[in-house]
């Protein structure tokens, strides 16, 4: 009976005869007896093989097997304090699979070449905890959506379209016409909302960032949620409301996780909306205040961010941004003319943006005008124009970047953890 290694560390088979597979986490021989651990997917366990007490070629398989050789074991189950883990499986047979080469991976190596060998550093219990917790946050954030009545719409990943501004964008060349990978789905997304809705995209976004910074990828996990008839007041509340579903959740159902990972769930129990906010110009003072340099009129850099996240418990929401230094698409506040109906979120603990949202211009002069000040050429974007033209209503929306997110609810330092394969301004490989 082939049982994960969770089942044996819960407990479950205590004294049974089991066989497990995994990979060799660990080995150490003295004399006749030689200490495993085994790894699965699930948890790692002792592995005691007594030469006397193994069949056929066992004890060999045992003494030669590698670090990450695959292997296939049986044995009795045997509660032993002294093993981590607290399990100990008593061995009568031991096979290899694969013995393959010794593992190119110990410890102490750079940062350059654990992202050179990534392929197989994904086997590292801190990547496999990372997407573990990933996987989950996600689909925390999709039963928040699909509660609300959200539909899931994919958007397309070749577009003409610069949603967020040319200096960023990846060109292609596309059967000899000039595209781009995908920005954002959010133009895209306001269409469909005519027929659906709230309609939401997950999909990758693409930013050509020049600069080397520990937030930034060039290719990003993008969910970006568009509403008919919200407010830039709804919008912000259904952000606070589906970060505090996904953060509650994750850190109830998730403890072990989160203990691999070294996150204490505490911190993130006190993630209950309502959020902070804070208006842009009163952001900018404080900014200064904390011993920053900026100017009003300027945009947050990364150390701005974190100067004003630092020592936060909760998410700060930063409210009428200059309009132009925000995305043609946002609407101008009546209430405050020369700002926008837009936030972003910062997450808290000085890891800064992590959302961006805005309500949208949703009359035909207003874009017009706004795409003129933008130097957009109407032609190009002739079918959002459209959108304007026929039974047009308010609305509004927002992106969420979820390796961003992912980085904050486990106090990772780099981005690049959260994603299997990052890709940044020195790397696409592998
Ligand atoms: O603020 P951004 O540029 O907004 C948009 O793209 C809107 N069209 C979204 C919308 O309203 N539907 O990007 C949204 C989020 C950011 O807050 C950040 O979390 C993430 O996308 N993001 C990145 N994440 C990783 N690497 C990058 N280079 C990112 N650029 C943006
Ligand atoms: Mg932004």
């Amino acid at each position: 009976m082939y049982v994960d290694i969770s089942e044996i560390l819960k407990g479950k088979v205590d004294g049974k005869k089991v066989s497990i597979r995994g990979w060799v986490f660990r080995q150490r021989s003295s004399g006749n007896l030689n200490f495993l651990v085994v790894r699965d997917a699930t948890g790692r366990v002792q592995v005691a093989v007594k030469k006397d007490k193994i069949e056929d070629g066992g004890w060999k398989d045992a003494s030669e097997a590698y670090i990450e050789s695959s292997v296939e074991v049986a044995g009795e189950v045997k509660k032993d304090e002294r093993a981590p883990g607290g399990w100990e499986l008593q061995v009568s047979e031991f096979r290899t699979v694969h013995q393959g080469e010794p593992f190119p991976i110990s410890k102490d190596l750079s940062e350059e070449f654990l992202l050179d060998v990534r392929h197989l550093w994904l086997r590292s219990r801190k990547l496999a905890s990372i997407f573990k917790a990933r996987h989950h946050l996600v689909n925390y954030l999709r039963e928040y959506l699909d509660k609300e009545g959200f539909y899931e719409t994919p958007p397309p990943v070749i577009t003409k379209a610069e949603c967020e501004g040319g200096s960023t964008l990846f060109e292609m060349d596309y059967f000899g016409d000039k595209a781009y990978l995908s920005q954002s789905g959010q133009l895209y997304q306001e269409a469909l909302i005519f027929g659906l809705g709230k309609v939401y995209a997950f999909a990758p976004s693409f930013r050509a960032e020049k600069s080397r910074t520990i937030r930034h990828l060039a290719e990003y996990w993008h969910l970006e949620p568009e509403m008919a008839w919200y407010s830039q007041e709804e919008n912000m509340k259904l952000q606070e409301d589906m970060v505090e579903f996904a953060i509650q959740k994750f850190a109830k159902e998730h403890v072990e996780v989160l203990e691999e990972l070294e996150r204490d769930p505490k911190i993130l129990q006190k993630v209950k909306a309502p959020f902070i906010r804070m208006d842009y110009e009163d952001a900018v003072d404080k900014v200064n205040e904390l011993g920053g340099k900026m100017e009003q009129g300027d945009d947050f850099g990364t150390q701005d961010e974190a100067l004003l996240t630092k020592e936060l418990e909760k998410p700060l929401f930063i409210h009428n941004f200059p309009s132009d230094i925000k995305a043609f698409y946002m609407r101008d506040d009546p209430e405050k003319p020369g700002t926008v109906l837009a936030a972003d979120m910062l997450a808290p603990e000085g890891h800064g943006e992590m959302i961006g949202g805005s309500e949208r211009v949703w009359e035909l002069p207003e874009l017009e005008k706004k795409m003129k000040a933008f130097g957009l050429s109407p032609k190009q974007m002739a079918w959002y124009v459209d959108l304007r033209k026929y039974g047009s209503v308010p609305h509004s929306g927002f992106g969420m970047g979820i390796e961003r997110f992912v980085k904050w609810t486990l106090g990772l330092h780099h981005i690049r953890d959260t994603i299997p394969f990052p890709r940044t301004i020195t790397r696409a490989y592998p």
